[in-house]
């Protein structure tokens, strides 16, 4: 008996959405999976939305909604993708849930009883007027290496001459956040003593577990020394907060990885699996657990998850399978080159079977990079699918319709090439298992050549004239269609929907890997109906340009769900008038407010408003708005705010009303 499989793929942010470069990850896995599924093997694939962090909850408010609405959106889409490329998990859950809560806590406190918790005092670069601490990438600067000083660099290192350092380091530093300039403050940080792990991680290493290449890395991280990892993270942060320490909360990356175990713990709650037979210390015997991850996070999964779980009690990885990076047409991703392109907008196109067809054919078990060249894709997309898979059928299937009343022969002689093709199953599951899966396409394709020339030679478009050969063109046409029968299952892995529409049309049920062994005689099929249409170049050039963003073009607008719906009376309620600044000056100790002094015909306001960034003071005097007269009034910092001016945004730009001319100060508006 095969060990149980569980299988996981990284887990997207919930702030971006899906792109080419993703898919080359969950494409992959997927193909794994399926094979595995085919073989019979119990096999769960499972996944998540990474939630969680800065990042997240910025985009929420710059969105004006909540964080939970944001990866509430994010989480639909994501798995509208995911199944638009039959991408088909057992699970895509959240990280935002009650059972990464759980796991997050349970893994952290027995870490802390272990003694593998340390908290101690740190500086940090702060934002006075966000009152937030800065993740490295919020803070910009000038690069601190004397021969490069470029301006507007992140926080943690230089694009453009590669240095790493501090973001306490750079020269100029200010917050990406507000433009402030940051200040240094200490705050209390919590810490997994890495170190401790280093015997247990330098075994694991060599247990089988990675690639050479990444076996290779993780002996120069080894030999570079482990550093205690800073775990936590100060409020406001959108996460989970840290037991016994209130205003603390788990730094994203902590709660991430154990995603994959709250979103198999789901599922087993709504299968009735048994959990601890994949995740608790031992089940190595009996589970093997396999990650998929690109090569820029292997740091995370080969040193702290690992780390994580030895030291709290559960099973670790059988193995980390790590790819490498899609480029596209030979360069990396770019939106104006039109090669940033997301899922959604592929398969508005093409077809995605295409794309899975394609990637299947270029990957190999390595971190090499990936390229998608959109010339050779058309090529082989055509050569392979429609001029060598699909033909087969298309040249046998009319025949057997016409001619037999749509059915096979009741027996076929044992030849050498049905043998060939049928005992190719070994060698092909090999490559798959072994994530070879260019090797596997290259091996159907050759067998998909032998097919050809063998309806090539047998000519049954010259048998069919024959009427004494009729059990002959029965026979060529019925080994024609079993080939293609025992192909359509080699690519089921990587073409589903193929498979499952060559299924219907030769009415059978789904195809498991050990059909290769039986062939399909004395049966009725369907009337052969076109399976798949050739891609045509202007498709892609399409799609190209439908991706080529203009440095001019606007920015689409990040459009806010509407609210709640209200009465007349709700907005009766909101006294809205026409206001003439009179006044406008810069509030100085702020980066967003102005300081407005409103005409409203029969009194005076003063409203502090938060359009700095799009307005200069001066440029305001003297025009009409509309404001909130009846708000009641804030204390402020910097004094009080008399109520509040009205602009239309969506988190990239600021636009104050304007009332048509001639409206007048005092104004109702209704
Ligand atoms: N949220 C983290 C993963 C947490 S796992 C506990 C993350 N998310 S991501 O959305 O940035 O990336 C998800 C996966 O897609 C990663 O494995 C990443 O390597 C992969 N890829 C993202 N862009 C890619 C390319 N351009 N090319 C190939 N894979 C890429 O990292
Ligand atoms: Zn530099």
């Amino acid at each position: 008996m095969k060990k149980k499989l569980l299988v996981t793929a990284a887990l997207p942010y919930a702030n971006g959405s899906i792109h080419l470069g993703h898919l080359v990850e969950y494409i992959q896995t997927d193909i794994w999976v399926r094979f595995h599924k085919l073989q019979g093997r119990e096999c769960f694939f499972v996944c998540a939305d990474d939630t969680h962090g800065t990042a997240i909850m910025l985009r929420a408010e710059a969105e004006g909604i909540t964080p939970q609405q944001l990866i509430e959106r994010v989480h639909k889409e994501h798995t509208e993708d995911f199944a638009g490329f039959f991408v088909e998990f057992d699970n895509y859950y959240s990280t935002d849930s009650e059972e990464n809560r759980f796991f997050a806590e349970d893994i952290y406190l027995k870490l802390r009883a272990a003694d593998l918790i340390a908290v101690r005092e740190i500086d940090q670069l702060y934002d006075p007027v966000k009152n937030m601490f800065l993740p490295d990438r919020f803070i910009k600067g000038q690069c601190p290496n004397t021969k490069c000083n470029a301006k507007d660099q992140y926080g943690d290192s230089c694009e453009v001459c590669g240095t790493t350092y501090r973001p306490i380091d750079l020269i100029k530093p200010y917050s990406v956040v507000s433009g402030a300039t940051p200040v240094t403050k200490q705050s209390a940080h919590h810490f997994f003593k890495l170190s401790a792990a280093e015997a247990f991680l330098r075994e694991w290493t060599r247990s089988g577990a990675l690639q050479e290449e990444a076996a290779n890395k993780m002996d120069e991280w080894l030999s570079q020394g482990l550093q205690d990892w800073d775990i936590s993270r100060d409020a406001p942060y959108f996460g989970f907060e840290i037991p016994d320490a209130p205003g603390k909360y788990f730094y994203v990356w902590l709660d991430a990885p154990i995603g994959y175990m709250a979103s198999f713990k789901n599922l087993a709650s709504k299968k009735n699996l048994d959990f601890d037979a994949y995740w608790k210390a031992g089940a190595e015997e009996n589970a093997d657990l396999y990650h998929f991850i690109g090569k820029d996070i292997l740091y995370f999964h080969a040193l702290f998850w690992p780390a994580m779980l030895k030291n709290a009690g559960y099973r670790v990885p059988t193995r980390l399978c790590v790819h490498g990076f899609l480029t596209v047409n030979g360069e990396k991703m770019s939106k104006s080159r039109g090669t940033f392109i997301t899922a959604s907008s592929f398969r508005q196109h093409l077809n995605p079977e295409f794309l899975r067809y394609y990637y299947a054919a270029k990957l190999a078990p390595t971190m090499d990079d990936l390229d998608l060249s959109f010339e050779d894709f058309v090529a082989r997309v055509n050569s392979d699918l429609v001029g060598k898979f699909i033909n087969i059928a298309s040249r046998a299937a009319g025949f057997i319709t016409k001619r037999f009343d749509g059915k096979l022969a009741n027996s076929l002689p044992r030849t050498e090439l049905l043998a060939r093709v049928q005992t190719a199953s070994q060698d092909i599951a090999a490559f798959y298992e072994a994530r070879e899966f260019g090797k596997a396409i290259r091996e159907i394709m050759a067998l998909a050549d032998l097919a050809n020339q063998y309806v090539d030679e047998m000519k049954p478009w010259e048998l069919a004239k024959q009427p004494e050969q009729e059990p002959k063109l029965l026979e060529v046409c019925t080994v024609g269609l079993n080939l293609f029968r025992i192909l359509t299952l080699y690519l089921k892995p990587v073409l589903p929907k193929l498979a499952q529409q060559v299924e219907a049309f030769l009415d059978i049920p789904p195809l498991a890997w050990t059909d290769a062994g039986q062939l399909l005689t004395g049966h009725t099929i369907k009337p052969y109906q076109h399976l798949l249409a050739r891609v045509d170049a202007k498709q892609v050039e399409a799609l190209i340009e439908a991706n080529t963003q203009s440095l001019q073009d606007k920015p689409k607008v990040n459009v806010e769900p509407i609210g709640e719906t209200i009465g007349i009376d709700d907005f009766s309620r909101i006294d809205l008038r026409v206001a003439k600044i009179l006044h406008a000056e810069e509030v100085l100790e702020s980066d967003k407010l102005l300081k407005l002094t409103l005409d409203l015909g029969a009194e005076q306001r003063t409203v502090f408003s938060g359009i700095k960034s799009a307005y200069k003071a001066a440029d305001l005097i003297g025009r009409h708005t509309i404001m909130v007269a009846n708000l009641s009034p804030r204390k402020m910092r910097f004094g009080e705010s008399q109520g509040m001016v009205l602009a239309a945004g969506d988190g990239n730009g600021i636009y104050l009303l304007n009332p048509d001319a001639g409206a007048q100060a005092g104004m109702r508006v209704k």
